[in-house]
């Protein structure tokens, strides 16, 4: 199963009290969409990602950010079943490859993406997706490298991410509009779920 088939969206979750990972991952799963994303952007991340990994099963949870080996065997210890990066260097990417887990790798542009391929890697976090090009790039990409797939993430909003499912090297989308921080903060899971479920119906 890949990673990009898992949901249309992979919330990219930046949490900042590891106490409320285990309601939001049910949230996130009764909405709809089983693939977390747990960036590695804050002190709480480690343990956000071993508290779903422990106590949500329905959930598959990964970690984001991903730019070293000490972040890969961090990510690992904690439970993550996936990694994902926001490029890629060749060491980073021969380290995620030796992590036994599937991982996507970020990618920006046509050599980077290129630089994957020649790995045997098609399967791409595009970032950061508005940034770089958005939808007209991707469809762009697509011209010369139709058996590349993409996780576009960054800038991604609700009312765009349709845009981008609609694209066939488009596998899923990320965004973190899912677990917005005052959502998390008052604990309004019932929010998230909302947000969760309109997401998983975009496709
Ligand atoms: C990422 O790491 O993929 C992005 O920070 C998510 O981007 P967003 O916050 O614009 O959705």
């Amino acid at each position: 199963m890949s990673l990009l088939d898992l949901a249309p969206v992979i919330p990219v979750v930046v949490i900042e009290d590891a106490g409320s990972a285990v309601p939001m991952a049910r949230a996130l799963v009764a909405g709809g969409l089983p693939a977390i994303e747990v960036t590695l952007r804050t002190p709480a991340a480690r343990e956000a990602i071993a508290r779903i990994a422990a106590e949500v099963p329905e959930a598959t949870v990964g970690a984001g950010t991903i730019r070293t080996s000490e972040d890969i065997a961090a990510s690992l210890a904690a439970g993550a079943k996936f990694l994902v990066s926001p490029g890629t260097t060749l060491s980073l990417v021969e380290a995620m490859d030796a992590s036994g887990v599937p991982y996507l790798p970020g990618a920006a542009t046509v050599s980077e993406a290129m630089a994957l391929v020649e790995r045997g890697l098609k399967e791409l976090k595009f970032f950061p997706a508005e940034a770089a090009g958005g939808v007209p790039y991707l469809k762009a990409l697509g011209g010369p490298l139709p058996d590349v797939r993409f996780c576009p993430t960054g800038g991604i909003r609700p009312d765009t991410a349709a845009d981008y499912l609609a694209l066939p090297n488009v596998g899923c989308v990320g965004g973190s509009w899912l677990t917005p921080a005052d959502a998390l903060a008052a604990g309004d899971w019932g929010r998230v779920e909302k947000l969760a479920s309109e997401a998983a119906a975009l496709r």
